[in-house]
């Protein structure tokens, strides 16, 4: 009698403590700091410019406009430019804590950052050892991605061309989409991750537009070094930065060149680049039941639309009115992609388009006596609503315009 007790109590008190672990493992996941993806060593470690040759000066933008003033001109009109000063970037930077990881992108020279990384203390590389940057340059960190970012390495200007008089040291780089991969792909691949994509998984995309089957193949085993030897086919530069044939200084030979302009999100011209809309009737099913579908295709952009951070969504709204516009009818479709970001990081869904597979939604007119009028309004978002109160971004700028707004007027018999 007492022996069997106690083993009953035993094993009660095995699962009572076994509990208690879980609950506190679950409670842990809740709160712990969120680190989603892993600091790699691609962009880990801030560009040494320690060799940097005189004529290049303290390598700011402006000094490389005294002889390539256009394209001095072209970035700064970019987001690159205001990688750093940028509100939203600002804001939510200072919201997420302030993490030095984030510095590694947004101004990745050594000179841009206030501390110098000698090592990090965890192998996510989460945690650096850091210690005062005496060289640190305020004036250079608010150039954001500048000029040297993409173009400077090791004492050299790295470039395309290759057999140029330039006055300053320079590389020839096989492919300019290299430069683009430091920084556009970022990856998750942990035990507790469980991504279809990388957060800002733009390379990804790619890779997996053009495969066959798109859902069959996961991003892991096809990022990292694959895809960096894989770069000539990425066609980053080939859709992001137009040709323009003249020269690279003042008077110089004129050759084919790149306008630096990274035109994405931010600009409405570009979103609407990526995509084929149509908006009609389908044919008339029954006399007092009319169908208007719209279709929404990725024709422009080799990765998803929306890419880039999972803030970027679109909205696809279709309405039908009576005549003093109260709307009857309404539905709301959303594009995006959904990820659960605690306990685990959980890709939930992912309904953003992919290239070439167009996308249709519908809506039906059964009052037909009433409407007089059904539209179509797709927008795009650079972020919700929601997210702009809970980290209290006070934008200047609107973060959603419209792509596409089509109203068919009703003939009514
Ligand atoms: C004193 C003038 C001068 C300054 C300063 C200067 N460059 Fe140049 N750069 C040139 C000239 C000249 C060429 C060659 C033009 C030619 O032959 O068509 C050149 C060529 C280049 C090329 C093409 C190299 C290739 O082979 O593809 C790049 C890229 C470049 N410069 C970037 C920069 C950047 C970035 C800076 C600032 C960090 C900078 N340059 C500063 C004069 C300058
Ligand atoms: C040093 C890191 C870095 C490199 C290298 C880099 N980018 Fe970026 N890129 C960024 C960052 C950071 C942003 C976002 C800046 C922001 O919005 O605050 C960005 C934004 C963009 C955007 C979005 C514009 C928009 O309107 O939202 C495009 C397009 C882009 N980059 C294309 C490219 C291409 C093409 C290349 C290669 C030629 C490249 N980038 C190389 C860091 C980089
Ligand atoms: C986001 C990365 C990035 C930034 C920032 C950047 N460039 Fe470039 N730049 C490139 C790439 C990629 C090429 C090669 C384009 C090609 O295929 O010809 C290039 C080419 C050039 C060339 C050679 C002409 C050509 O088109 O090949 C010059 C000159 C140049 N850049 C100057 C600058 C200057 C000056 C700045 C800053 C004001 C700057 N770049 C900022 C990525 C960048
Ligand atoms: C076939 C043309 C094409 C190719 C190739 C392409 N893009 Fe794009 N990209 C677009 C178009 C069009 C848009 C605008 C639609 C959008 O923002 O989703 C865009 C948007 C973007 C954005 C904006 C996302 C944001 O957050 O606002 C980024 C970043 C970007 N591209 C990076 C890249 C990088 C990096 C590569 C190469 C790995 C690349 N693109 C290759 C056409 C292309
Ligand atoms: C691996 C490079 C990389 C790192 C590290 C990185 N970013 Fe970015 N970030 C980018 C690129 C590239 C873009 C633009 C393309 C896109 O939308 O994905 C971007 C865009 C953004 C945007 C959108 C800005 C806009 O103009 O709408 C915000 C906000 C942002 N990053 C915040 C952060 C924060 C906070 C961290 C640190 C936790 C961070 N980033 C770390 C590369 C990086």
């Amino acid at each position: 009698m007492y022996r069997i007790f106690s083993i009953r109590s035993k094993k009660r008190g095995i699962i009572i403590v076994v509990v208690i672990a879980l609950l506190l493992f679950i409670v842990w996941r809740l709160i712990r700091p969120m680190n989603i993806f892993i600091v790699d060593d691609r962009f880990a470690w801030p560009i040494d410019t320690s060799l940097t040759p005189a004529v290049l000066g303290q390598l700011s933008a402006k000094e490389c406009a005294v002889c390539h003033q256009e394209f001095y001109d072209e970035w700064q009109t970019t987001i690159h430019s205001k990688a750093w000063t940028e509100p939203y970037f600002q804001t939510d930077w200072k919201f997420d804590g302030s993490q030095h990881s984030c510095r590694l992108c947004h101004t990745p020279l050594d000179r841009q950052q206030p501390h110098k990384v000698l090592a990090y203390r965890d192998s996510d590389k989460w945690d650096p050892v850091l210690e005062d940057n005496p060289d640190f340059d305020p004036g250079l960190q608010h150039e954001g991605v500048t000029c040297a970012a993409c173009h400077y390495r090791e004492g050299k200007i790295v470039g395309v061309i290759g057999n140029t008089n330039a006055p300053h040291p320079v590389k020839k780089l096989d492919d300019a989409n290299q430069v683009c991969v430091r920084c556009h792909i970022v990856e998750g691949d942990k035990w507790d991750t469980f991504f279809r994509f990388p957060p800002c998984g733009t390379v990804a995309e790619i890779e997996s537009s053009r495969s066959q089957s798109p859902n069959k193949k996961t991003a892991k085993g096809s990022t990292g070094e694959h895809l960096v030897s894989n770069s000539s086919s990425l066609g980053c530069v080939e859709c992001h930065m137009p040709l323009k044939r003249r020269s690279l200084v003042k008077g110089g030979v004129v050759r084919d060149t790149r306008q630096h302009f990274w035109r994405g999100g931010h600009e409405p011209e570009m979103v609407k680049k990526a995509l084929t809309i149509k908006f009609d009737e389908q044919k008339i099913t029954s006399k007092d039941k009319r169908r208007f579908i719209i279709t929404i295709e990725n024709t422009g952009a080799a990765h998803y639309v929306p890419t880039g951070t999972p803030d970027r969504h679109l909205t696809v709204q279709l309405r039908v009115v009576d005549k003093q516009n109260n709307i009857l009818t309404e539905n709301m479709n959303i594009i995006r992609r959904n990820v659960m970001w605690r306990p685990f990081i959980i890709d939930l869904t992912d309904t953003r388009l992919a290239r070439g597979q167009p996308r249709s939604y519908e809506i039906k007119i059964s009052d037909s006596q009433k409407a007089v009028s059904v539209e179509a309004v797709v927008r795009y978002h650079l972020l919700d609503e929601k997210r702009r109160k809970r980290i209290a971004y006070e934008n200047k700028t609107p973060i959603a315009y419209d792509v596409f707004r089509q109203k068919i007027a009703l003939d009514m018999k």
